[in-house]
């Protein structure tokens, strides 16, 4: 069936050099970590953790933080292979393409714009709220017209959008040193948390660690988790059970690590490099936020944290009102590069869609000057500013968890494929314990996924349905593989 006509790996690497679609080898294996810290420390860290410590964990949510940690770090074990062997722009994109087949990748590749776009406008929504937060502790109140979710038009998000646009449009180099500069702010804000929030620690706000069980009351309808749902399993806070379901609401500050994968056509040495980058930015982010947690939940009684801005709150509420200041300014710092780099995923991901012409073939064009994919960054650019300005976008959020997760899934059962098909390929870096680790990965995802809410899963399937029709109208007919073999 020609849907499932595959790309060979070779054939993937050689389009990479084609003079009209080479993208410049600018990155190290350091500028790939900073670019992972860059997109993964974000709203998860500086929002979540308040929440459901208060909510669903107590102060047991480090522990959370390190299951969510296991979930993707398995996960990640298989797109360090991945990476490694097909160091081709696109990610999940790529590898679907040289296992599964056209129609699966493509599906993926549409799946992405989930974590991607959607998730670049999510975070940018999260930031225009800090900035304007911060704009009124400075004196200068905006107009509530013109910023938040509830706004006409929520202006700070659409310009921080369209400014990193033209950072992305610039050249990759430029992305990578506004980032570190960013990424050093963020980080330094971070550590400033664990090491000033240990003066703070009182014992007592430790016990209990794990909070009793309690039984909330059944989240009914459609927002009710798709497990409850199949198997009729009520959700309980705190508790053993409470850890894990808090991780699979924490997981969304791990999403990022696998968007690394994306920058594969532009790293120097991807072999050595990739795996590198991908597991040391996971491990650099789990060290941070069980650090984080463990203090912010030290600092005050879990019950009494905030939603909204739990880190800045904390220094707030033991009298660090000067702390509280540094830590927006760090989380403004911080979520402006995880907005950076999502769309910096998105464009690579289109721009090796639009190569393998399963989007329109102009798109693929590489700016003579700055040899970056300008088109199709500057068209995601004006998307995501359009989403985040306009539409409300809170409900979506959750899309974005579902859409990464289930690139998860087709990434560790394409890392056993390929081991079956192509087990000649070099690869620099193997998944340890094949295929178990990859089981293991592909069903930690599942479990999380099934903690998402029915009408994420009603959205996400239509959100596929669309995709596919796509396909058959354009992709389908116009793809290069296709077309390649039908000599037409
Ligand atoms: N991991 C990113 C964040 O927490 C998406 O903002």
């Amino acid at each position: 069936m020609d849907m499932f006509r595959t790309k060979s790996i070779e054939q993937s690497i050689e389009d990479t050099e084609a003079p009209e679609h080479r993208l410049r080898r600018r990155l190290s294996a350091l500028d790939l970590s900073v670019f992972g810290v860059g997109v993964i420390v974000g709203t998860g860290i500086f929002v979540l953790t308040g929440r459901v410590a208060r909510d669903t964990a107590g102060p047991a949510v480090a522990l959370s933080f390190v299951v969510a940690a296991i979930a993707c770090g398995l996960a990640a074990l298989c797109y360090a292979e991945f990476a490694a062997t097909v160091p081709v722009a696109g990610s999940a994109y790529t590898f679907a393409y040289a296992t599964l087949g056209e129609f699966p990748a493509w599906i993926i590749g549409w799946d992405l714009m989930l974590e991607l776009a959607l998730g670049a406008a999510v975070v940018s929504v999260g930031w225009s709220g800090y900035f304007t937060s911060l704009m009124a502790t400075l004196g200068l109140e905006l107009p509530a017209s013109i910023a938040g979710e509830d706004a006409v038009v929520n202006l700070p998000a659409v310009v921080i959008v369209l400014l990193l646009t033209g950072v992305l449009v610039a050249g990759i180099k430029i992305s990578a040193r506004t980032n570190l500069v960013l990424v050093v702010i963020k980080v330094a804000v971070v550590l400033l948390v664990i090491f000033a929030g240990l003066f703070f620690i009182r014992a007592a706000n430790y016990t209990p660690f794990i909070p009793p069980p309690r039984g909330t009351p059944a989240v009914e309808g459609l927002g009710a988790p798709l497990i409850q749902v199949l198997f009729g399993v009520t959700p309980t806070a705190y508790g053993i059970a409470g850890i894990f379901s808090a991780a699979a609401v924490v997981f969304f500050a791990f999403i990022g690590f696998d968007i690394v994968a994306t920058a594969a056509e532009e790293t120097r040495h991807p072999q050595r490099d990739l795996p590198i980058g991908i597991l040391g930015s996971l491990a650099v982010c789990t060290a941070l936020y069980v650090g984080v947690s463990l203090v912010v939940v030290g600092m005050q009684p879990y019950h009494e944290l905030s939603s909204a801005a739990p880190l800045a709150d904390a220094f707030r509420a033991v009298g660090q009102p000067w702390l509280a200041f540094l830590i927006s300014i760090g989380a403004i710092a911080g979520l402006t590069t995880v907005v950076l780099i999502m769309m910096l995923g998105q464009s690579r991901v289109f721009f090796a869609m639009s190569r393998d012409n399963l989007l329109p073939a102009t798109l693929a064009a590489v700016h003579p000057r700055f040899g970056t994919p300008a088109r199709v960054t500057i068209i995601i650019g004006v998307v995501t500013a359009v989403l985040a300005g306009f539409i409300p976008l809170s409900a979506l959020a959750e899309l974005v968890n579902i859409g990464t997760l289930f690139a998860f899934v087709i990434v560790s059962i394409a890392v056993v494929l390929l081991r079956r098909t192509r087990p000649d390929l070099e690869r620099a870096f193997r998944t340890p314990l094949v295929p178990l680790v990859p089981i293991l990965s592909v069903l930690a995802s599942i479990y999380l996924m099934l903690n998402l809410p029915v009408e994420t899963w009603l959205r996400f399937l239509v959100w596929l349905l669309i995709g596919v029709a796509l396909y058959f109208v354009y992709g389908r007919v116009h793809s290069r593989v296709g077309q390649a073999r039908t000599g037409a």
